[in-house]
């Protein structure tokens, strides 16, 4: 095991031990000790196309020989062309102009500051307010956390970050209306008007969203509807939508981006994660030249710019995991697996302390709850989820843990995501090993122990 302070890496947690991953095929890990491990979660939903892929490690093989970098300042080259042309291909109407960065949070970044700059250079300065939901994550540098509704990780860097307007997120499971009235105004759509009118559209620049909320609520699938009606308020009120699909895109939901369940394209779509299937850093945004010609007849150019932006062998790894997604048909893979997956999952509602499990295609959640028939959560302090975590671990299956949902503090998640690649006899292992995790998890809190 390693641990700080015995070894020189900064781990991301201080205070825990790290098995030493030797290598993954497949679904599964492998750690120094023989140990196997069913990944679960793709990592952080990341390995969509399974760990130990020959076809895309080749690709970046072949691209870092024939050229590994130049800036994106100054030239282009065949991965991010050849990448971009087949990613307009598969996005919703109208979004086939792509712009490449690293890190999801990156992404997020440049998203925002294109909408404020769109309406700056359409001679409307005055809007510059983003509007997100509550729960919601898009990453951690200070803009894309600033739109985090994430609490534990913003109360240190408060005055930091600049203020964005919330609105409640469509998580029938925790609104008052438990997902059951069509005319709710949180779950139709019809609160971000309110909102809206109130700050004054000609203040407000953006709204952003996850199309399916992903870790921050557990997988809450909105009514369809409820993008439609975003769209159609976004676009009374002059206001640019930002779709956040880092983590729902790129197949995972069964569909190439989860909005298409909508039937509507927003003004900006932001992925990352999957897109290159965990093979290097890979993330972007598409937009439209709606959007572009604005800046096209303005400055020029986005205010925006990273050394490693377009990177090839990055862009490489992209367009490999895209054609295989493809060529193998694995995005239908996930839907039909998906809902095996869910049918599966069912056993464990009713379970103690299960209060929900819900998902669609490759990506579920599991919330857990002191109190199934109040829905109340268990105290922050019992770190259940954390517990739960680790007791999936010594099952020898990686989940994803969150918590904070309920209300900003208190609620605990577990979350799933496994590769496009995943068996059904795989999936019956995640189901029987989460089981088996939660008695230990309902042991360990009885016994008082947490992690
Ligand atoms: C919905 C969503 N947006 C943005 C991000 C940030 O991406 P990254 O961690 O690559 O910066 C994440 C990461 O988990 C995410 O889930």
């Amino acid at each position: 095991m390693y641990r700080y302070p015995e070894s020189h890496v900064h781990y991301r947690k201080l205070t825990r031990e790290y098995p030493r991953i030797v290598r993954g095929e497949g679904c599964w890990l492998e750690d120094e000790q023989g140990r196997r491990y069913l990944d679960a979660v793709g990592g952080a939903y990341v390995v969509n196309l399974g760990h130990g892929n020959a076809r895309v490690a080749d690709a970046l093989s072949r691209q870092a020989r024939q050229l590994a970098y130049v800036s994106g300042t100054a030239f282009t080259h065949g991965p991010a062309e050849e990448l971009a042309a087949e990613l307009a291909r598969v996005m919703p109407s109208g979004l086939d102009k792509l712009y490449f960065l690293s890190s999801g949070s990156e992404a997020i970044e440049a998203a925002l500051k294109l909408a404020r700059q769109f309406w700056v250079e359409s001679g409307k300065p005055g809007k510059h307010k983003i509007i997100a939901l509550t729960p919601s994550y898009h990453g951690n540098t200070l803009l894309a956390l600033s739109a985090s509704a994430r609490e534990a990780y913003r109360a240190l860097f408060r005055e930091w970050l600049v203020d964005v307007r919330r609105l409640p997120a469509p998580y029938a499971y925790r609104c008052e209306c438990g997902g059951s009235q069509a005319n709710c105004p949180v779950c139709s759509g019809a609160a971000l008007e309110d909102l809206i009118r109130r700050e004054g559209a000609d203040s407000v620049a953006a709204f952003i969203a996850e199309p399916v909320g992903g870790s921050s609520t557990g997988v809450a699938v909105p009514r369809p509807e409820y993008f439609q009606r975003v769209r159609e308020i976004c676009d009374r009120h002059g206001v640019l939508f930002v779709a956040d699909e880092i983590l729902v895109g790129v197949g995972r939901t069964g569909r190439w981006w989860a909005i298409e369940r909508a039937g509507v394209a927003p003004d900006i779509l932001v992925f990352g994660k999957g897109i290159t299937s965990g093979y290097a850093p890979l993330s972007g945004f598409a937009t439209s030249e709606r959007v572009l010609d604005v800046l096209m007849r303005g400055s020029g150019a986005l205010l925006h710019g990273q050394t490693h932006s377009f990177h090839p062998v990055a862009c490489a790894a992209g367009l490999a995991t895209v054609r295989q997604l493809q060529e193998e048909r694995l995005i239908e893979r996930c839907a039909r697996l998906g809902e095996q997956f869910h049918r599966k999952l069912a056993s464990l509602r009713g379970r103690p302390h299960v209060g929900d499990v819900r998902g669609i295609g490759l990506l579920a959640g599991i919330e857990f709850v002191e109190d199934q028939g109040s829905r109340a959560p268990f105290p922050r302090a019992a770190h259940f989820a954390e517990t739960f975590q680790q007791a999936a671990l010594d099952a020898g299956l990686v989940v994803w843990p969150n918590s904070g949902q309920a209300d900003g503090v208190n609620g605990d998640l577990a979350m799933l995501a496994p590769p496009y690649i995943v068996t059904e006899p795989e999936l019956d292992e995640i189901v029987t090993r989460c089981s088996a995790a939660l008695e230990a998890t309902l042991k360990a809190l009885n016994a008082g122990v947490r992690s």
